[in-house]
C-alpha cells in the first residue's frame, strides 16, 4: 500500500485523532483521577488519561500509516521511515486537568523531514479546534485567525501595551529564576497570564488573545502544532539571538513586539538557569 504524505490528509488524520482523544479525556475520565506518577519533578505530574489519550493517539498513527516516526510526551517513541514523523502531547495542561480547569488541550504536530507542516490544538472544554496547515494559514474552528495588530498599519505595539502568557518549569531552581524575571517584565507590560498550557498560550497569541507568551523549558511536543498556528497566523515564533525555539526559550509574538520582548529576555539571560 502506498501511503500519501499530503500535508492536508496529514491535517485531515491529526484532527481526527485530536478530537477523539478530546472526547475520551472529556467523557471517560475517572471520578477519582489522581496522579499517577511523576517525571522531572514531583510536581510534574502524568495521569492514566494522559497514557490513555496517547495510546489512543499513536494507535491511529500506526494502524493508517505503520512506516511514520512518533515522539509523545508519555514515552511513545519510534524512528519510522517514511519521513512523516508525529509529535504529540496526549494533554498538554496535566495539572489543569486533574483540577478541572479548562485551559487543556490535545496537541499534535506532524513533521515532514523535520519541518512541521500540520498542526492541532484541540481544548474540548473551551470548544475550541486550532489547526494550521505550512502555507495555507491557521484556523479556530475552521475560521481563520490572525495575531493582533497584524495587518494593522499602525506602529508596532510596544512591550508596555502588552498582554504576555508565560509558563514555568517544574524545578525549583528554575522556577526561582523565571520568577525574579516576570517581576522585572511585570511593571512594564500591561500584564501577565498564566493559563497553564503551553500549547494553548501559542493559540492565544495566534488568535489575539494575548500578545505575546515566552517560556523556558517548554518540550517539543508543547510547541510543534503552536508554533506553526502562529506563525500561520502571521506572528514570529524562535528563541533568543537568533535562534530557533527549543527548550532552551519559546518567544512567540507580532512582528515589532516579538524583538522588544526578545531583547528584554536577551538582556536578563532568560534561557539560562542562573
Ligand atoms: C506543561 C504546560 C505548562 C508549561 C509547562 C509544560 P504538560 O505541559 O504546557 O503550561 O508551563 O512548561 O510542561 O506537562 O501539562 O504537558
Amino acid at each position: 500500500m502506498t501511503v500519501s504524505a499530503d500535508p492536508k490528509e496529514l491535517l485531515e488524520m491529526a484532527t481526527r485523532l485530536a478530537a477523539e482523544a478530546g472526547r475520551i479525556l472529556v467523557h471517560e475520565r475517572p471520578r477519582d483521577l489522581g496522579v499517577s506518577a511523576t517525571k522531572s519533578s514531583p510536581t510534574d505530574i502524568v495521569t492514566v488519561m494522559d497514557q490513555r489519550s496517547e495510546k489512543l493517539i499513536v494507535e491511529g498513527i500506526l494502524a493508517a500509516r505503520p512506516d511514520d516516526g512518533i515522539l509523545g510526551e508519555e514515552g511513545a517513541s519510534r524512528q519510522g521511515t517514511s519521513g512523516v514523523r508525529w509529535v504529540i502531547d496526549p494533554i498538554d495542561g496535566t495539572v489543569n486537568y486533574l483540577y478541572e480547569i479548562p485551559m487543556w488541550c490535545v496537541s499534535i504536530g506532524v513533521e515532514i523531514d523535520g519541518q512541521t507542516v500540520a498542526g492541532v490544538v484541540e481544548a474540548p472544554m473551551l470548544g475550541e479546534t486550532f489547526t494550521a496547515l505550512r502555507g495555507h494559514g491557521a484556523w479556530r474552528n475552521g475560521e481563520p485567525i490572525t495575531v493582533r495588530g497584524e495587518g494593522s498599519d499602525g506602529p508596532p505595539l510596544p512591550l508596555s501595551g502588552a498582554l504576555v502568557a508565560t509558563g514555568f518549569g517544574y524545578a525549583a531552581q528554575r522556577r526561582a529564576v523565571q520568577g525574579k524575571i516576570v517581576a522585572e517584565l511585570l511593571p512594564l507590560v500591561r500584564d501577565i497570564r498564566r493559563a497553564g498550557s503551553a500549547a494553548l498560550d501559542l493559540c492565544s497569541v495566534a488568535c489575539g488573545r494575548v500578545d505575546a507568551y515566552y517560556e523556558r523549558g517548554t518540550n517539543a511536543w508543547d510547541i510543534a502544532a503552536g508554533a506553526l498556528i502562529v506563525e500561520e497566523a502571521g506572528g514570529k515564533v524562535g528563541g533568543l539571538r537568533g535562534a530557533a525555539a527549543s527548550v532552551e526559550m519559546t518567544v512567540a509574538a507580532a512582528g515589532g513586539l516579538y524583538e522588544g520582548l526578545c531583547g528584554f529576555l536577551e538582556g536578563r539571560s532568560a534561557d539560562q538557569d542562573s
